[in-house]
C-alpha cells in the first residue's frame, strides 16, 4: 500500500534540472561532502590490484594494499603526470609513475626516485601522494573527497547495514555498467524511484506495474524503499524460481526490493541478484551512471551450484543491460522537456510516485529549492 492518499506536487522546478547554478548548490551541499561508491572488492581481486576512476574532475587510483583498499590522487608529486592511465591493473608493491618512474608505497610515500641525487637537497619521503578517505560496505568501495566529516557508517545510516547484507562475501559480481546519459542526475534517480513507468518502458523485462496491494513503501528522512512480491505469471517460471533457490540453498522470499539512500546511492535485490547503483553529475544535462550487479554463487564446491551460478551470470549479463537501456532511452527526452522553457503545467506526482516526491523534498530542503516552486510546495503541504 502507498503512504499518501492523494496526489502530490512537483516540488522542484525545471531550473533544478537545467542550470549550472543549481548543480553547484547540489555539489556544495550534497556531493563534495559525501561518500561515493566507485567500485567493488571484486574489481580488486588481489593485493596490488588497482583501478582508476575520475570523480568530479579528480583522477583517482584505488589500490588494494595489505591494509585494504586505499585511494590516492592519480597525480605524481614530481611534475604532475597521472601515474597511470590504465583503467585496471596490478602493482604488487609499488605504484610507479609512468613519466620518470618515481615509486610510491601503500601509504603513498615516495620510495624510490631515479637519479635521486639530481634532486638534492631533498629529504627521504618528502613528497608523497595525496590520499582520500576510503571505506567498504560489504564488497562496495566508497571514497570521500572531504578531509573531515562523518564516516561511511554514519553517512549511509541504515544503508550500511542493508549494504553489508546485499553485497557481502556470499555474493559475486557478475556485471559492471559504467555509462553516461544526456540528462540531469535527478532524472535518473527519479526514474528508479517509481514503478509507474514499468508498463510502458519495461514491457518485456519487468512486464507489469505491480498492484498497489502488493507494493510496500518506506519513507524515512534520509532514505526510502520499495518492496513487492510479485509471483511469476507462468507455472513454469514459478517452478524454475523454486528450483534455482533450492540449488543455491537460499531461502526464497519472492521479493523485489529497491532502496535509495540520499542523495544518490541505490541498492536493489531481485531473486538471487543484487545491485548497487549510483550517479555522478557531470553537467546539469549530463550524468555518469555506475552500476554493479551481483549473484549468489551458492556452495562453489558443488557442481550444481557452479552450473547455476554460470546460468545466473549469463542471464544477468543479458537482462540488466536491457533494463538499463530501456530506462536510458527516455531520459534525454525528459531532459529536453525540462529545458523547453515553457512547461504546460506545474507537474503532478501520483501516490505511486511518492518516493520521488520525498526525494524532491529532500533536495529542496538541502539546497533551498527553486524559487518558482517553493510556493507550490507550500501549497501542496497545506493541501
Ligand atoms: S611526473 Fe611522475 S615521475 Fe615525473
Ligand atoms: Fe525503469
Amino acid at each position: 500500500m502507498f503512504i499518501h492518499d492523494s496526489h502530490l506536487p512537483q516540488v522542484l522546478g525545471p531550473e533544478a534540472y537545467t542550470t549550472d547554478e543549481f548543480l553547484e548548490r547540489e555539489m556544495e551541499h550534497l556531493f563534495r561532502p559525501g561518500w561515493h561508491f566507485i567500485g567493488t572488492l571484486d574489481d580488486l581481486p588481489d593485493e596490488g590490484s588497482f583501478f582508476t576512476f575520475e570523480l568530479f574532475g579528480k583522477p583517482l587510483i584505488v589500490w588494494r594494499t595489505k591494509d585494504g583498499p586505499q585511494t590516492f590522487l592519480n597525480v605524481c608529486p614530481h611534475r604532475f603526470s597521472m601515474l597511470t592511465h590504465e583503467k585496471q591493473g596490478c602493482r604488487p608493491d609499488r605504484l610507479v609513475c609512468q613519466y620518470h618512474g618515481w615509486e610510491f608505497d601503500c601509504e603513498g610515500t615516495t620510495r624510490k626516485i631515479p637519479d635521486a641525487k639530481s634532486f638534492r637537497p631533498m629529504k627521504r619521503g618528502e613528497l608523497g601522494l595525496s590520499q582520500f578517505r576510503t571505506e567498504t560496505c560489504g564488497k562496495l568501495v566508497f571514497v570521500s573527497l572531504a578531509e573531515e566529516g562523518p564516516n561511511l557508517g554514519e553517512f549511509l545510516g541504515k544503508g550500511y547495514e542493508v549494504g553489508e547484507n546485499l553485497f557481502g562475501e556470499h555474493r559475486r559480481q557478475i556485471l559492471s555498467l559504467d555509462y553516461e546519459v544526456d540528462s540531469n542526475w535527478k532524472i535518473k534517480i527519479e526514474n528508479s524511484l517509481e514503478s509507474y513507468h514499468v508498463d510502458f518502458v519495461h514491457p518485456a523485462t519487468f512486464k507489469q506495474t505491480p498492484e498497489e496491494s502488493i507494493c510496500e513503501h518506506v519513507l524515512e528522512p534520509r532514505w526510502t524503499s520499495f518492496a513487492t512480491t510479485q509471483e511469476a505469471t507462468s507455472k513454469i517460471e514459478r517452478g524454475l524460481d523454486r528450483f534455482i533457490h533450492h540449488v543455491a540453498r537460499h531461502e526464497r522470499d519472492g521479493k523485489y526490493e529497491h532502496y535509495h539512500f540520499y542523495p544518490s546511492m541505490m541498492y536493489g535485490k531481485m531473486a538471487l541478484f543484487s545491485f548497487a547503483e549510483t550517479v555522478f553529475p557531470i553537467a546539469p544535462g549530463r550524468t555518469r551512471i555506475l552500476a554493479k550487479f551481483f549473484a549468489m554463487p551458492g556452495a562453489p564446491e558443488r557442481w550444481q551450484s557452479r552450473l547455476l551460478f554460470r546460468g545466473l551470470r549469463n542471464y544477468g549479463r543479458k537482462f540488466w543491460p536491457i533494463v538499463a537501456a530501456e530506462d536510458t532511452s527516455v531520459m534525454p527526452d525528459i531532459q529536453k522537456g525540462m529545458e523547453s522553457g515553457q512547461l504546460p503545467s506545474r507537474g503532478l506526482i501520483s501516490v505511486r510516485e511518492e518516493r520521488l516526491f520525498h526525494f524532491q523534498e529532500f533536495i529542496h530542503a538541502a539546497t533551498g529549492g527553486t524559487p518558482a516552486r517553493r510556493a507550490a510546495a507550500a501549497e501542496g503541504a497545506a493541501g
